[in-house]
């Protein structure tokens, strides 16, 4: 992981590139306490990432909020300068924003576009087609500019979007930049300047079900950048600074999942590997067919079968399929490889499991991420208090 950011923060000759981490991907407090050494930003999309930031330390200027749909207490919370960044998604959030931001906005505010850009991804990670939630529709852009020009206490730092996760090809961050710069010179035109752009996160991880081949995402940037200055200069604009976002491409690969195999069942047409966890811990296999690399921990001799690894859930919780000794037994060990991104960050409690412990390992030591919960911790909100009369008007405690 500190590999990974050092590789992507060094991608840009020209400038320094503002990284921004998506902890979306993965977020504990001690996590983020590591990930603070670095000189780069946290992307938060709740009130939930944005505490874990801060009792990590991660000072407010280094944070960006995002979110398609945000609260009042998170949009509040940009007001009162608990991040340097606020990407409004929409412009009815940018009218909220401005109501509640009489006394002024301490975070400065970057316009997430929706540019219509199909990145060609997988439906469920594909957030900037115009069939998409995400981001300022093209005919709402002038509309946000002209509130940005005539509300003093918004200050607009610049533009932004995010085509989608699992890309493997530069094109569709050159097209990206292409469409956020002709807005900047839009921007200029209503007298705002836009500072930076933000292509986003979304490089491809070469290793879950979804990749295509090898993709030099430093190559990428580099290109990405030349293009931003260039036309910087053509268009006669301020230097224009270049921000990227990436989850996946800095956790992916620094995760691994350890299971205990607890059934070994020879149906009638597949052997199934019932392992200890499952949809619970890990949804994307069941959510949107991903596929990790699984491998037995102290690999036994002889010879391999190819078997279906399930969860233990009460679903049909296929992990995807391995080739794994045929002597496995129960108790015996499974490494799940490069579940860095999005599975703990994913975690339920379905079927009233407890989520599993997570643990860095880093420069010779190991070291406690996320503590393995513990069945009260699961329980711990079935504590609701006492009934109250539908007709008192008082709420019950636990609402
Ligand atoms: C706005 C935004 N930025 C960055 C990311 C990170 O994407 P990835 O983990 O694929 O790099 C996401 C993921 O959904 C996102 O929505």
């Amino acid at each position: 992981m500190d590999a990974a950011i050092l590789r992507l923060a060094s991608s840009c000759s020209r400038a320094p590139l503002d990284v921004s981490y998506a902890a979306k991907a993965f977020a504990t407090i001690e996590f983020l306490r590591h990930l603070r050494r670095h000189p780069i930003g946290v992307d938060v999309c709740s009130m939930g990432e944005l505490v874990t930031a801060e009792r990590a330390g991660i000072s407010a200027q280094r944070l960006t909020l995002h979110g398609a749909g945000k609260t009042d207490d998170e949009l509040r919370a940009a007001c009162d300068g608990r991040v340097g960044f606020i990407a409004v998604d929409g412009l009815e959030e940018l009218r909220r924003l401005d109501a509640l931001a009489r006394d002024g906005c301490g975070a400065r505010i970057l316009l997430r576009l929706n540019l219509g850009i199909d990145a060609r991804t997988h439906a469920f990670v594909r957030t900037g087609g115009d069939d998409t939630k995400f981001g300022i529709p093209a005919r709402d852009e002038a509309a946000a500019l002209a509130i940005l020009r005539d509300c003093p206490q918004l200050h607009f730092a610049g533009l932004h979007a995010h085509v989608g996760s699992q890309i493997f090809d530069a094109e569709p961050y050159v097209e990206t930049a292409a469409a956020l710069m002709d807005a900047a010179v839009r921007a200029v035109r209503a007298e705002l300047v836009a500072e930076r752009v933000v292509i986003g996160g979304g490089f491809g991880v070469a290793t879950s079900f979804d990749s295509r081949g090898s993709f030099d995402v430093s190559a990428a940037i580099g290109a990405v950048d030349r293009y931003v200055a260039q036309r910087a200069r053509e268009a006669e604009l301020a230097p224009i600074r270049l921000g990227i976002e990436p989850g996946r491409a800095i956790v992916a690969e620094a995760g691994t999942t350890l299971y205990r195999v607890l059934a070994i069942k020879r149906q009638s047409q597949r052997t199934f590997v019932v392992v200890d966890g499952g949809i619970a811990e890990n949804p994307r296999p069941a959510l949107y067919g991903a596929r990790y690399e699984v491998v037995t921990v102290a690999p036994s001799a002889g010879d391999e079968v190819e078997v279906t690894l399930c969860g233990r859930s009460c679903e049909n919780d296929e992990l995807g399929t391995a080739r794994l000794a045929q002597n496995l037994r129960s108790g015996d060990l499974l490494a799940m490889r490069a579940t860095g991104a999005y599975t703990y960050s994913m975690a339920g409690n379905y079927n009233r499991f407890p989520r599993p412990a997570v643990v860095g390992v880093a420069g010779g030591l190991h070291w406690p991420l996320a503590r393995r919960e513990s069945i009260d911790d699961v329980l711990a909100s079935d504590d609701v208090g006492e009934p109250v009369e539908l007709e008192s008007g008082r709420r019950p405690a636990a609402f």
